[in-house]
């Protein structure tokens, strides 16, 4: 069961309620939603929190799901040590 307290992005940690209320100032996309309260600005990129943020605009918009959540997911598609970009194996960090 949904509650107002119900974290949705957790990693942004954005509940249930933050979202209705972005919701109902106006916003009506995913993309919309991000921008304003930053939610699927985590480090998952939206992966986990995207298509539930989806399913709470259609349900209150009444807008198909297909119309408010057009993903946009930039590589890299996971978490890369910057080590690997670096191209080194092994890093000695001198304190
Ligand atoms: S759960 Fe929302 S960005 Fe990760």
């Amino acid at each position: 069961m949904i509650t107002d307290d119900t974290i949705i992005c957790r990693c942004e940690d954005i509940s249930y309620k933050d979202v209705v209320d972005a919701i109902d100032m106006g916003m009506s996309t995913v993309a919309e939603i991000k921008r304003a309260i930053r939610a699927g600005m985590g480090p998952c990129q939206g992966r986990t929190c995207g298509r539930l943020i989806a399913q709470i605009i259609s349900q209150k918009t009444g807008k198909p799901i297909a119309e408010v959540w057009m993903p946009s997911f930039r590589p890299p598609l996971k978490t890369v040590p910057l080590k690997v970009l670096a191209g080194v194996d092994d890093v000695e960090v001198e304190r």
